[in-house]
């Protein structure tokens, strides 16, 4: 597979919209997902073999990166691209000089957490119940990363 990482263009979205509604129990709104101009945006497309088979979400607020969307096409998800994507933005948070990288993530998603924690992102709190879900309701659990490259 020849993979790339690429920032997201105009000419993924079909694709990005395709996997978000196939890969996430509870799926952004197509707006969102067409919304490529919004403040401070990092946006990426993941490629395999030229095709969209990934993307995140992220922006970078004077240094401080919050991951707001991750996804892999559901038929690729386990052969590490998720890894390499997220590896992909902390490199990129690093030659920025980002601080950090913050995110929520349901506590359910245990793919998700096992991801984070894989690539050292600590458990830093909880909002209770703040998820809605097919039992109810489900805690949010953030997590942040610092980056070794930052300095006052
Ligand atoms: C979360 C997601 C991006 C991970 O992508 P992926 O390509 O499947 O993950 P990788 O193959 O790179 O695996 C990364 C790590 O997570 C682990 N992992 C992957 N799927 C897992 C699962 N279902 N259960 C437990 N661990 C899992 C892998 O073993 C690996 O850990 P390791 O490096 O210690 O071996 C993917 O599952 C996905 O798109 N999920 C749906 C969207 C989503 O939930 N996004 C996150 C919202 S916060």
């Amino acid at each position: 597979m020849n993979i790339s990482i690429v920032p997201m263009a105009e000419d993924h979205l079909d694709a990005i919209w395709h996997i978000e509604q196939q890969a996430h129990s509870h799926p952004w709104k197509e707006s969102m997902i067409r919304e490529l101009n919004s403040r401070c945006a990092i946006h990426h497309s993941l490629l395999c073999n030229g095709w969209v088979a990934g993307y995140f979400y992220a922006q970078n607020v004077v240094g401080e990166i919050t991951l707001l969307n991750i996804a892999i096409a559901p038929e690729l998800q386990g052969n590490g691209l998720g890894k390499q994507l997220l590896q992909f933005l902390l490199d990129y948070g690093e030659e920025q000089s980002a601080e950090s990288i913050w995110l929520e993530v349901r506590e359910s998603n245990l793919a998700a957490r096992h991801l984070y924690q894989s690539l050292d992102f600590n458990e830093i709190d909880r909002r209770i119940g703040y998820y809605p879900s097919n039992n109810g309701k489900e805690d949010a659990i953030i997590m942040s990363c610092y980056l070794s490259g930052f300095s006052f």
